[in-house]
């Protein structure tokens, strides 16, 4: 028999799912009606940089459960990640399983749930690239498709579940759980000296991610970009903390770790990037979250991909596509250095009360 507090498993499993579970545990934590929230790392990230310092940045408690799967191909990950979640949820018996984004962690723990009969909710549906090539984009349509609650962070996701055939009872327009997390950190950046360790000055540098395989695994392309970044590091500092999977390539193209205009690091915790990012001129990036971050905060943002799956950070005005030539990429920047300090909207609901909201929600149909 069910006992009678619900429980709710909230699973991570890559760096860009800690800062859309933390809002909500700490949700779930303060309210003493509700869920007790259990935290399940799949172990898809397992560098302490890329997962145990985004725990204590973000200031929630290490994972109940750690399965420690790491790394393998995707059906090897997705499918290590099932066998080692099914016992683990059985031992649970959760309520609902709250999985988070496009990683394959999300899709892999969608699965068993709803293979379980456990209800999945899925926070950020709906987001569509329409390019089927991308992992994420076949995580993103797969865990829709079989969620019974879905959370969406804008009216563009919702539409696109309806077009897929979702019931719109399901489809719960809540706004960006991510935007709490960082609505949160800005309150504590300035504690951060990356600035000084980095040696750049506010608004005078451009901070790049790269880390898909689209831009990374392919040596040309690689290539291409390194390079572009070297040219704009002689007249503007470069600060890349670079991705295990950029890092792993960049060492087999033979590079040198970077010059002195362009600064190649380690990945960074949660609140030093965020306050290298909230103080870069423009950033560079091919990541879906720091999209919409930059849009937020309204800084110019140019992203190395052909489509993007959040339409509404192009919309904004602070995202655009670019390709991935060297010269395409140091003429948009210096085309982006221009736009600099334009007045950004708000979003309907990116105001750091998702969480909340999910919360809400979770009350009446769980
Ligand atoms: C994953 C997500 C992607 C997300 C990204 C953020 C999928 C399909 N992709 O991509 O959506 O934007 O995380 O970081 O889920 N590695 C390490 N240490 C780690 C983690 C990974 O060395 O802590 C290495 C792995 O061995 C692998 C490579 O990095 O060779 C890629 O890792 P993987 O988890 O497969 O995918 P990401 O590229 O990180």
């Amino acid at each position: 028999m069910r006992s009678v507090v619900k429980k709710a498993v909230l699973l991570v499993g890559a760096r860009p799912n800690y800062m859309k579970i933390a809002p909500l545990w700490r949700v779930m934590k303060l309210e003493s009606a509700g869920f007790v929230p259990v935290i399940i790392h799949t172990g898809q990230h397992y560098d302490p940089q890329m997962s145990d310092i985004f725990f204590d940045d973000l200031a929630i408690p290490q994972p109940d459960v750690c399965l420690d799967v790491g790394s393998g191909s995707h059906a090897e990950q997705t499918g290590k990640i099932m066998i080692a979640l099914e016992p683990a949820l059985m031992g649970i018996d959760p309520n609902v399983l709250v999985v988070v984004g496009d990683v394959n962690s999300t899709l892999a723990g969608a699965l068993v749930a709803a293979k379980m009969g456990i209800p999945v909710a899925h926070v950020e549906a709906g987001l569509r690239s329409f390019d089927r090539t991308m992992p994420e984009e076949i995580n993103r349509m797969l865990t829709d498709s079989i969620s019974s609650i879905l959370f969406t962070s804008c009216k563009d996701a919702d539409k696109n579940l309806k077009k897929e055939g979702i019931p719109p009872e399901r489809i719960h327009f809540v706004g960006n759980i991510m935007i709490d997390s960082l609505v949160k950190v800005l309150r504590i950046t300035n504690t951060s000296d990356v600035l000084e360790r980095m040696r750049v000055e506010p608004g005078k540098y451009v901070c790049v991610t790269i880390h898909r395989p689209s831009n990374v695994d392919d040596m040309r392309i690689l290539k291409e970009i390194i390079l572009a970044l070297e040219d704009t590091g002689r007249s503007m500092p470069v600060v890349f903390p670079v991705h295990p999977r950029t890092k792993k390539m960049i060492a087999r193209l033979g590079w040198k770790w970077g010059s002195n205009g362009l600064r190649m690091v380690e990945p960074l915790g949660y609140v030093d990037f965020m306050q290298l990012m909230s103080n870069a001129a423009v950033v560079v990036t091919d990541s879906g979250g720091i999209q919409e971050e930059t849009t937020y905060l309204g800084i110019q943002c140019l992203t190395i991909r052909e489509n993007t799956e959040r339409p509404i950070t192009i919309a904004q005005g602070t995202n655009r596509l670019i390709k991935s030539g060297h010269e395409d990429i140091v003429r948009e920047l210096q085309d982006a250095l221009k736009r600099i300090g334009r007045p950004v909207p708000q979003i309907e609901l990116w105001d750091g009360k998702t969480a909340e909201r999910i919360f809400e929600v979770l009350k009446k149909v769980i």
